[in-house]
This record gives C-alpha cells, sequence and structure tokens, in this order.
C-alpha cells in the first residue's frame, strides 16, 4: 500500500486557516480517496482545543502549583445536598427518569425561578445535565447548518464552539475595556443583530470579564429581536453570584443579575439556561436547567433523549433539596465570593503595571499583566517558574488577549500564596 499526499485542505479555525495535509491510498492499483488515518469529521476537528487545559496540562506533574485556572470553587458541596442524594440512592433512585427531569425538581425549579423572576410554570421548566447539557440543547433545538450566531465577546470558549459544531456561523460582538472595565457598545450588538440572523448567544453575568449587562440594554437587544424573530439563548448560569447595584431581590431578599426571564414572557424565543454548578458548589454533579417555550419541549424530548435520555435520577433529587433549603448556602457564599474579590482586587492593584477593575458579577477577575501580550506563553511561564495556574485571556477569544483570568473562588490563605507568587514573578521578570 503506497501513500501519497495529493494536496491541503483548508480549513478555517477561530485562530485561522491552517492546512490539513489530504491523502490517496493506492490499494491494489486502484485509487481510493480514504484517508489511511481513522479521523473526526472536518468541523469538528477544526473547533478550538482549550488554551485553559493546555496551561493546565503544562502543569501536570510540576510540584506544588497552585491552580486558579478552573472556574470552580474550591468547598466542596454542603452536607445537605450530598445527604439528600445519599438518601435518594439508599431509596433506590437508580433508574431513567423523564426526558425532562422528575417533576418534584421541575416543580422546585419553577417555585424557585418564579421568586426570582416572575411566574413560571412546570411546562417551562427541562432538567438537564448541567449548564453545558442545556446549552447544547439549546443550540441544537434552533440552529441548522450556515446559520448565523451572535455573541458577545470575550466569552466561555464552549459558547463560540457549540454552534460551530453544527455548522452555524458565528460572529462576535467584542466588549470594550476602558476606565470603568469592560462594557458592551449597544449600537454595535444591535447592528450585529441583522435580520438574517438566527441566534444570540449572551452569557451575563459574564465569564471571563464578570461584565453583567444591564437591564436596559436587556431590555433594547430583547425588543429588537423580537422584532427580527432572533432567538436569544441567555447563559445565566452566574446569575446569583452578582454584587452589582443595580439588583433584584427575590422573596427572603438574596441577589441576582438583571436577566432575561424578567423582561420576556415565557412563550418567546428566549431561553434561559441555569446550573446548580456554581450558586450551589455542584460543578461535579452535573445539573442544570433551561427555562423556554412550552411549545419547544416535545422537540426538546427528542434531544434529550438522544443526547443523556435524562440527568441521573438521585443527583436530581439532591437538586430539588439545593433549590429548596439552599438560600442560606447562597447568601454565604456570595458574601465571601465579594470579600475575596475585593481582596484580589486591592492586592493586584498595587502591582505595578497590573489593570484591573472591579466587576459585576461571576467569580473571575480579568486583567492585564506585564508581558501579557501572549498571555498563553505567560501563563505557561507562570506555571513553570512560579507555580501559580492563571486562565490566559486569548482562550477567550482574540478580544481576551493582553488579559488573564484568576479564578477567586478560594480560601484567603491560598490567594495570597497565588498573590505572593505572583509578585516574585513579576520583580524577577
Ligand atoms: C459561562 C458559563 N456557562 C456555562 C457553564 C457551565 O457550567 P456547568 O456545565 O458546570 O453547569 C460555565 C462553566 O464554567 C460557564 O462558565
Amino acid at each position: 500500500m503506497r501513500i501519497q499526499t495529493i494536496g491541503f485542505r483548508q480549513r478555517k479555525s477561530i485562530d485561522g486557516p491552517y492546512a490539513t495535509p489530504m491523502v490517496n491510498v493506492r490499494m491494489s492499483n486502484s485509487v481510493s480517496n480514504v484517508s489511511p488515518i481513522p479521523e473526526a469529521r472536518a468541523t469538528v476537528q477544526s473547533l478550538r482545543s482549550s488554551q485553559i487545559r493546555e496551561v493546565a496540562n503544562a502543569g501536570i506533574g510540576l510540584p506544588n502549583v497552585l491552580p486558579f485556572w478552573f472556574g470552580e470553587s474550591d468547598r466542596v458541596t454542603p452536607s445537605f445536598i450530598r445527604d439528600a442524594a445519599m438518601a435518594a440512592l439508599a431509596d433506590g433512585a437508580t433508574f431513567y427518569t423523564h426526558n425532562l427531569g422528575i417533576e418534584p425538581l421541575r416543580a422546585a425549579l419553577a417555585r424557585y425561578v418564579s421568586g426570582l423572576h416572575g411566574a413560571t410554570a412546570l411546562d417551562h421548566v427541562a432538567v438537564t445535565s448541567a449548564g453545558v447539557n442545556a446549552l447544547m440543547l439549546a443550540t441544537q433545538l434552533i440552529v441548522e447548518a450556515g446559520d448565523r450566531v451572535v455573541e458577545v465577546t470575550p466569552l466561555w470558549p464552549n459558547l463560540v464552539e457549540m454552534p460551530r459544531i453544527l455548522g452555524a456561523h458565528v460572529e462576535t460582538v467584542p466588549l470594550r475595556y476602558g476606565r470603568n472595565g469592560w462594557s458592551l457598545d449597544l449600537d454595535e450588538l444591535l447592528a450585529a443583530l441583522t435580520p438574517d440572523t438566527r441566534m444570540l448567544m449572551v452569557n451575563s453575568p459574564n465569564n471571563p470579564t464578570g461584565w453583567v449587562m444591564s437591564r436596559d440594554d436587556q431590555r433594547a437587544v430583547l425588543d429588537h429581536c423580537r422584532r427580527h424573530g432572533i432567538w436569544i439563548i441567555a447563559d445565566e448560569v452566574y446569575e446569583r453570584l452578582y454584587y452589582g447595584a443595580e439588583l433584584a431581590l427575590n422573596e427572603i431578599g438574596s441577589r441576582v443579575a438583571p436577566s432575561f426571564l424578567d423582561l420576556a414572557a415565557r412563550d418567546e424565543r428566549v431561553i434561559c439556561v441555569n446550573s446548580f454548578s456554581k450558586a450551589w458548589l455542584m460543578t461535579g454533579w452535573r445539573l442544570g436547567w433551561m427555562i423556554a417555550p412550552s411549545a419547544l419541549m416535545d422537540d426538546l424530548c427528542k434531544l434529550v433523549e438522544y443526547n443523556t435520555s435524562c440527568a441521573p435520577s438521585f443527583v436530581q433529587r439532591a437538586g430539588i433539596a439545593a433549590v429548596e433549603q439552599g438560600e442560606t448556602l447562597i447568601r454565604t457564599l456570595t458574601r465571601d465570593l465579594h470579600a475575596s474579590r475585593d481582596h484580589l482586587l486591592h492586592a493586584l492593584s498595587r502591582m505595578p503595571d497590573v489593570d484591573v477593575k472591579a466587576p459585576a458579577g461571576a467569580m473571575y477577575l480579568f486583567f492585564s499583566l506585564p508581558g501579557a501580550t501572549d498571555s498563553l506563553a505567560l501563563c505557561k511561564s507562570l506555571v513553570r517558574d512560579a507555580g501559580l495556574g492563571l486562565a490566559p485571556g486569548s482562550a477567550f477569544g482574540p478580544e481576551g488577549e493582553g488579559f488573564v483570568r484568576w479564578c477567586y473562588a478560594c480560601d484567603r490563605t491560598r490567594l495570597n500564596t497565588g498573590l505572593d507568587r505572583l509578585t516574585r514573578f513579576l520583580k524577577a521578570g
């Protein structure tokens, strides 16, 4: 068998075009176009791999690296939630459930969302296997190959890659960085939302910048999307991690960021995605939900069936405890996160040439460092030379270059050790 390179196939990735050799396989004098290497379809190959992972992988095996690169707290899920899962297991909750989740959890979520954002019936609630699954399901519901999708960046890369998996074309509208931190040019976003746009995906509070979309901007975007029949997928997984002034209060006075659910009717072209991962410290449980028009639910059932079939049943039972008894937890968590944010902000802002601003939400500081013009290379040397694990800004799109992301959802001692390491690194550099 002879293998012959016959040309190069151009693939466009978010990082720019790159070429992949195409090979002919000559077998028994006949030429076929079958590659000798088993490979995924071209669109999947062209997806960007995670630069956060690239940095984390560079740190694996190195002694004593302090990781602040992933978006999760260092606190274990509280015992009232773990106990509920164990009780459910002891009770035999080990079977498939309805595609859209068990009814008591859907009902609990309907009550919870109604308390935060206005009347929401159970038939608008679908339980999913965490936020990332809800986002993919929502994308699969709405987007066809070739569709135009608009997103506000810098952004958690999963949101950019999901529509691309389905062959959609993603246009980005960058937030601008200025004296008051990251902000949206509303006119620029509205101009990008052309009548041929299928869907807007917007994440607020935003990972990585902590930017929060204002109620007025949400209203303007919703009005515009209504006029043109554009779907809005709102990723609101950080809605409870909110420290801004423009706040809504739920029944017991807890904070929540402005949400599209406050403005939109439940049967409009709006899908709001949420998760148990962040506010209830349940990243490893893989439980989330979406609020969507009830008319979508039959089709959503099919997609859930063919993706995961359902979320794990004992995990769903634990979700009921979380959502019904979790307000004290959320209040303590956000108070502590707020204090950690301010502590890190204060310490970073005293370092020479570090530019950092207070974001209104989420659990990250996204700041510029001397030498971060190549943030991936900088983060790799921070891991190697300082034992400090940060996420490179370029992982969140070209607008993020020059910045690094620090997840501050951890205890004070760890934050201080990280700060000492950064100070030493900057002095040495
Ligand atoms: C913006 C954003 N959306 C959604 C998610 C999904 O989280 P999960 O799949 O754990 O619910 C994350 C996780 O980091 C995130 O940062």
